[in-house]
C-alpha cells in the first residue's frame, strides 16, 4: 500500500543494500540506498516478479524496506498455517482500520469510543454465511433476474444486483433511481482506489473527492430509511452504526459505501475473468453449460426465456465444474496481500524449528500470489484449465510443496482473522451470474484481440483488471 506514495515523490530507481538490522535471527534486509524510499518502485512495477528474484537470492523470508517501513515476506507457504495461528502478536484490525477510514472518508472507528463495537461488527459478519447464505442466495436470484429482465433483455446493459440483495429495494419494491449514475461514480472512485490506500490526500484526486462525496450521500440515513427488503446484514450494521449515536450521519453512510465497495470491486473483475477464461476454452465452456443443463433439468425445472430461472443454494453447490473454473480465474488474477503488524518484539515461528526475529510495528505478509503462481504446485502455472481443481468427480483439494500437502493452496480472500466474510456469498452470485448468462446469451470474444493480461496497478490490493478493454460478443438466444 505504501509503495505508491513514493512512486509519486521519488521516481527514480535504487541501489540494493543487504543489511541486518542486529537483533537475533532477523531476515535478511534489503533496501533501496535511499533509505525511505525502499524498493517501492521495483515492487510497484511488478510486484510478483520483483519478489521471486528476492526469494531466488535471500531465500523464504526477508525484509524488504519500503516507504520507511520494514516489511518481512514469509514466501514458504509450509510456514502459513502457523504463522496464521500466531493472532494474539500479529495483528490485522488497526491497519485496516486506519487504512480504511482514510479511503473510504470516515473516523477511524479506534479514535471514537465504541467498546466492543469492533467485535460486534465482526460478529455481524456471520449474516453473509452459514443458514443466512440460503436467504442471501434466493434475494439475489430475484434481483438478477430483475436487473436482467429490465436491462439486459431488453438489450440495454445496467447493473446492480448486490446492491439490491444487500441495501434492499426501494419502498414499492423496485428498484433505485440514480443506479447509473451509483455506477459511474463508483467506477471514477475505484480508478483511484490504490492511490488512496498509498494516503495521496484526495483533495489532489478531483474526481474521486466528488464522487466518493455522491457515494457516501447515497447512503445517508434519511434515504436508507425509504429502503425495504434490506438484508438483515446491512440491517444489523445499520443497528450497531447507530448505536450510541457517536457517530454522525456521514460517518455511518461512508461505512456503508465501504462494504458496497468490498461487496462488488473484487466479484465484478472475477466474473470478467470467468467468462473471458470460458469464452477462451470451448471444451471449458462446453462442460459448463452441460453442467448447468444438468443441474437445472435435474431439478426438473424447464429453462424458458419468459420464466424466472431459479437456482437454489443446493443446486449452487453441484456446479462442480463452474466452481472450478471460478477458482482457476481467482488463482490467475489475485494478488492481494495478507498484511499483519507485530505487536511487540518477538520470535515469530515459521514451520518446524524455524523462527524468525519480528519487531514491534514491523508489517509480516503472505503474499498468496507467490504460491498461486508456484509451477510446483500448480503445474503450468500461467495456464487456464477449468478442471485444474477437479479430481475423481470431487473438489481436488490436495496440493504439494516440497512433498508436503499444503493446508493452503488457494487463498484469494485472504486467510486467519481478515479473510473474507463475504466469500460464499461472493462464489454463490458468481454462479448465479455466470449461470444466467451463459443461458440467456450466445457469447463469443470478438476475434483478433491480443490475449487479456493483468493489470498490476493494484497488485497487493485484490483481483487485478484485465490491462485493457477486452470486447465480448453477445446475442440473446432463441429459445
Ligand atoms: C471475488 C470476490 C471477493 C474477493 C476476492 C474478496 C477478497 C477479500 C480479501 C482478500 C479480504 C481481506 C483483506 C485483507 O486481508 O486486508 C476481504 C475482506 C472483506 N471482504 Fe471480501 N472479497 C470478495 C467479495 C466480497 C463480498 C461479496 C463481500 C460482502 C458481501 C465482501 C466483504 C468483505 C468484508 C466486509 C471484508 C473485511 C473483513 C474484516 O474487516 O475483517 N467481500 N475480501
Amino acid at each position: 500500500l505504501l509503495m505508491h506514495t513514493f512512486v509519486l515523490t521519488l521516481p527514480f530507481g535504487c541501489l540494493t543494500l543487504i543489511l541486518k538490522r542486529g537483533v537475533r535471527d532477523e531476515p535478511p534486509l534489503i533496501q533501496g540506498w535511499l533509505p525511505f524510499v525502499g524498493k517501492a518502485l521495483e515492487f510497484r512495477r511488478d510486484a510478483h516478479g520483483f519478489l521471486k528474484q528476492q526469494k531466488k537470492k535471500f531465500g523464504d523470508v526477508f525484509t524488504v524496506r519500503i516507504a520507511g517501513r520494514f516489511m518481512t515476506f514469509i514466501m514458504d507457504p509450509l510456514s502459513y498455517p502457523t504463522i496464521i495461528k500466531q493472532g494474539r502478536q500479529l495483528d490485522f484490525h488497526a491497519f485496516s482500520d486506519k487504512m480504511a477510514s482514510v479511503v473510504f472518508g470516515y473516523t477511524p472507528i479506534r479514535d471514537m469510543c465504541l467498546p466492543g463495537f469492533r467485535d460486534d461488527i465482526f460478529r455481524s459478519f456471520k449474516l453473509l454465511h452459514g443458514d443466512n447464505l440460503a436467504p442471501l442466495t434466493e434475494s439475489m436470484m430475484a434481483n438478477l433476474m430483475l436487473v436482467f429482465r429490465q436491462d439486459h433483455l431488453s438489450e440495454r446493459l445496467r447493473e446492480g444486483a448486490t446492491f439490491l440483495t444487500l441495501y434492499g429495494r426501494t419502498q414499492d419494491a423496485g428498484r433505485h433511481s440514480g443506479m447509473d449514475s451509483l455506477r459511474e461514480d463508483l467506477v471514477k472512485f475505484d480508478k483511484r482506489f490504490p492511490l488512496l490506500t498509498a494516503n495521496v490526500p484526495i483533495g489532489l484526486l478531483r474526481e474521486a473527492k466528488t464522487s466518493r462525496e455522491k457515494l457516501i450521500s447515497y447512503f445517508l440515513p434519511h434515504r436508507m430509511s425509504c429502503w425495504s427488503n434490506m438484508s438483515q446484514f446491512i440491517r444489523r450494521r445499520q443497528e450497531l452504526l447507530n448505536h450510541d449515536s457517536v457517530m454522525t450521519d456521514m460517518d455511518k453512510a461512508a461505512h456503508h459505501f465501504a462494504m458496497l465497495w468490498a461487496s462488488v470491486a473484487n466479484t465484478i473483475p472475477t466474473c470478467f475473468w470467468a467468462l473471458y477464461h470460458l469464452l477462451s476454452q470451448p471444451e471449458a465452456l462446453q462442460a459448463v453449460q452441460q453442467e448447468v443443463h444438468d443441474i437445472l433439468n435435474l431439478s426438473k425445472v424447464e429453462f424458458s426465456s419468459d420464466r424466472d430461472v431459479v437456482l437454489s443454494r443446493e443446486q449452487l453447490d453441484k456446479l462442480l465444474y463452474l466452481g472450478t473454473a471460478i477458482n482457476e480465474s481467482l488463482r490467475l488474477s489475485s494478488a492481494s496481500m495478507n498484511i499483519r503488524v507485530a505487536q511487540e518484539d518477538f520470535s515469530l515461528r515459521l514451520d518446524g524449528e524455524r523462527s524468525v526475529g519480528v519487531r514491534k510495528d514491523d508489517i509480516v505478509i503472505l503474499y498468496p500470489q507467490s504460491l498461486h503462481m508456484d509451477p510446483e504446485i500448480y503445474d503450468q502455472p500461467q495456464t487456464f484449465r477449468f478442471d485444474r481443481f477437479v479430481q475423481d468427480g470431487m473438489e481436488k483439494t490436495d496440493f504439494y510443496k516440497d512433498g508436503q500437502k499444503l493446508k493452503y493452496y488457494l487463498m484469494p480472500f485472504g486467510s486467519g482473522a481478515s479473510m473474507c466474510p463475504g466469500r460464499h456469498f461472493a462464489i454463490n452470485e458468481i454462479k448465479q451470474f455466470l449461470c444466467l448468462l451463459l443461458l440467456y446469451f450466445k457469447l463469443e470474444l470478438e476475434e483478433g484481440q491480443a490475449r487479456a493480461t493483468l493489470d498490476p496497478s493494484r497488485a497487493g490490493l485484490g483481483i487485478l483488471s484485465p490491462s485493457t478493454d477486452v470486447r465480448f460478443r453477445y446475442r440473446l438466444r432463441a429459445i
